[in-house]
């Protein structure tokens, strides 16, 4: 810690301190004994006007709304560099206690892709002939899906998006914390960012998805959590005509 921090006192018996390089610092000496001092910086947020705000929230919304799953896929190959800084827009998500409990795992083998592909539809033979209730196979009927998915061997990437259910440092076990919501809310980055490059994916779920940690060769403390072909849709690729709730379907105000 740099020996210019001063210090200022607050009513809650922390104190404040600033370093010459700007860094802040909360003290409370009150405070749990896990809590360390820790560096806090300024936060780089962008300034708008209210106007601003409202043009980049309706600018956003229409961008996202076009965004749509898609199962046919081209084979026009996508830069390595591209699903590095989209994995990376994934992983800077939020996590419980900033755990980060993810592993984004991008596949390109043409090999490696094809053994998905079979592992994947067996299992989902298995689903739609036998496991799937009427009611389950009912809703899926407008998506026209089955099966078969051939997108498995035809997109340029897969991205099998792995959860944590545990750390291993240096041998040992740690705790991670909300794995699922972590895990959920950097998938839901991960789309955003691949809709933003101009690329589209499907979010996938050959379940159960075990056979994914086998192929990939994952520790023991990985499970698969999504299967995301990502790549350029093929020419005239169709997508099921469906709707999205309202506003008041899906809000309440209080
Ligand atoms: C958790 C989750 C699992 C999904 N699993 C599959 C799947 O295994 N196969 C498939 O074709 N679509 C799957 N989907 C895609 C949905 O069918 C799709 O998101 C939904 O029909 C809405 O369409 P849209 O994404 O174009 O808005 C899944 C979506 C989510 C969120």
């Amino acid at each position: 810690m740099s020996d210019n921090r001063q210090g200022v006192a607050s009513s809650s018996g922390c104190e404040y301190g600033e370093t010459n390089h700007a860094l802040k610092f909360l003290i409370c000496p009150k405070a749990s004994k896990f809590m360390s001092k820790k560096a806090f910086i300024e936060y780089q947020g962008k300034e708008y006007s209210e106007e601003q705000v409202t043009n980049e929230a309706k600018a956003y919304r229409s961008f996202m709304e076009s965004r749509r799953s898609i199962r046919e896929f081209s084979d026009r190959p996508v830069p390595r560099e591209v699903i590095e800084d989209i994995i990376m827009t994934a992983s800077s998500a939020p996590s419980g206690a900033n755990k980060q409990p993810w592993t984004f795992c991008a596949v390109s083998s043409a090999d490696i892709k094809h053994k998905i592909r079979e592992a994947a539809e067996k299992e989902e033979y298995e689903n739609y002939h036998h496991r799937m209730s009427d009611d389950w196979l009912k809703d899926l009927e407008p998506l026209g899906t089955d099966e078969h998915k051939e997108f498995l061997d035809i997109a340029p990437w897969l991205i099998i998006v792995m959860r944590k259910t545990f750390e291993i440092e240096e041998g040992n076990r740690k705790n991670v914390y909300y794995v699922n919501e972590s895990v959920g809310i950097a998938t839901g980055f991960l789309i955003s960012a691949i809709h933003n490059a101009g690329l589209v994916t499907l979010t996938h779920t050959p379940s159960p998805m075990g056979f994914l940690s086998k192929i990939l060769d994952r520790p023991k403390n990985e499970k698969a959590f999504l299967l995301l072909p990502v790549g350029y849709p093929a020419e005239g690729a169709k997508v099921p005509d469906i709707s999205k709730k309202t506003l008041n379907e899906v809000s309440e105000w209080y």
